[in-house]
């Protein structure tokens, strides 16, 4: 498909940011727009690299007008792809209060789909997770076939948003893609999520919370092969198709961090197990399949190659990490642009 402009949706964000890096190196002809309210895991500090390249819009995906915005600032619809990233993320903060992730990642997903239709976009890829089939026995896959059987306000939000996305396609014809990601890792991820929290606080010597048996487990994948796998369905992927993504790379969290701790040289005795989180599901492990046979991605990282890349990331960036646990970053946008 032959787009003009991207216009990403939460591209302060982890995965946002990571793919606008990409947009930025691999597609230089492409006018790249990005629409983020700058919540606290938005950070234009992510985007400073490529500040020259990307058009930046502060705005609130739930507003129509904020939406307009940035549908106007990329251009002509019939030439627009739209990646939809923009979302409250985290399981742990939906468990204390679900209300924000019903707003943003359900409400703000309609705004935008009723936004987009009326712009005419050629294209709408819908970031999703595998979070939404819910939780795994020790056996099986999740397939794009697997029922919904989403378990956290999160996940029940972003079932909630895909649905949407769904019935657009259904109802109005709309050139909607929906994908569903396994956990990420990699450069520019919030200090709350898994990897980036034992990282900081193993570098601290500080204890690294792991909840429950620390059995639960997780499929990982590389973030830059997720922003490839995005890529591939805003170019080829069929509307009203769902596409699952992962790592084939199943690890219990405890693994995970015993993997990190060795790459740092710190000791396991800063493993501390924590009272486990309500409803936690057990595990998470995808069938990437058809985005391979379909679209001919598969990932082109392993986890021998990429953990590495990520730990010494982390450690190279000691401003940033610490910008961000410090809540410094927030003034980053007021000082670049003096508001
Ligand atoms: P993130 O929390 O790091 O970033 C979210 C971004 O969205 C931030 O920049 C934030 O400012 C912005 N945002 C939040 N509310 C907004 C609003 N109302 N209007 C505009 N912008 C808003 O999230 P992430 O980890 O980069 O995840 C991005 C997307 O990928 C999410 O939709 C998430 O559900 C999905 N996903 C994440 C993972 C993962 O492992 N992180 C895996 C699969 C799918
Ligand atoms: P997280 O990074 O929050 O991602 P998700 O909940 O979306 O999978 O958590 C990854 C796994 O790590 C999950 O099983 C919960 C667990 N976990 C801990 O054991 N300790 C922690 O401090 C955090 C944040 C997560």
């Amino acid at each position: 498909m032959a787009l003009d402009s991207v216009l990403v949706t939460g591209g302060a964000g982890f995965i946002g940011s990571n793919f606008i890096h990409m947009l930025c190196e691999e597609r230089p002809e492409l006018r790249v727009v990005n629409l983020d309210a700058l919540t606290y895991a938005g950070n234009l500090a992510n985007l400073t690299a490529v500040e020259d390249r990307t058009h930046f819009v502060h705005g609130d995906v739930r507003s129509a007008e904020d939406v307009g915005k940035a549908l106007d600032a990329a251009g002509e619809g019939s030439k627009m792809g739209v990646v939809h990233m923009a979302a409250e993320s985290h399981v742990d903060r939906s468990i204390i209060d679900g209300e924000a992730f019903v707003s943003t990642n359900v409400v703000g997903t309609q705004v935008l789909l009723d936004a987009c239709r009326a712009h005419g976009v050629a294209r709408f890829v819908h970031v999703s997770t595998d979070e939404v089939y819910g939780s795994l026995g020790s056996e099986g896959l999740f397939t794009e076939r697997t029922p919904l059987a989403p378990n956290s306000p999160y996940s029940a939000s972003k079932a909630g948003s895909d649905l949407l996305v769904r019935a657009a396609f259904h109802t109005h014809g709309f050139p909607g893609c929906i994908t569903r990601c396994s956990n990420n890792y990699g450069p520019y991820q919030f200090p709350e999520k898994l990897l980036p929290l034992i990282i900081a606080n193993a570098q601290e010597d500080r204890d690294l919370p792991i909840y429950g048996d620390g059995m639960y487990v997780r499929d990982w994948l590389y973030v830059r092969d997720h922003c490839e796998a995005i890529s591939a369905v805003l170019e080829r992927g069929v509307p009203g198709e769902v596409y699952n993504i992962g790592g084939n790379n199943e690890l219990a969290n405890l693994n995970l961090v015993k993997r990190v701790l060795a790459e740092l040289g710190k000791p396991e005795s800063l493993i501390t197990f924590v009272d486990d989180r309500p409803g936690h599901d057990r595990r998470y492990a995808i069938d990437a399949g058809k985005i391979g046979r379909e679209l001919g991605w598969t990932p082109r990282f392993t986890f021998e190659r990429a953990l590495p890349l990520t730990v010494r990331w982390y450690q190279a960036q000691v401003e940033w990490l610490q910008s961000v646990r410090s809540g410094d970053y927030r003034d980053y946008y007021r000082r670049q642009y003096g508001r």
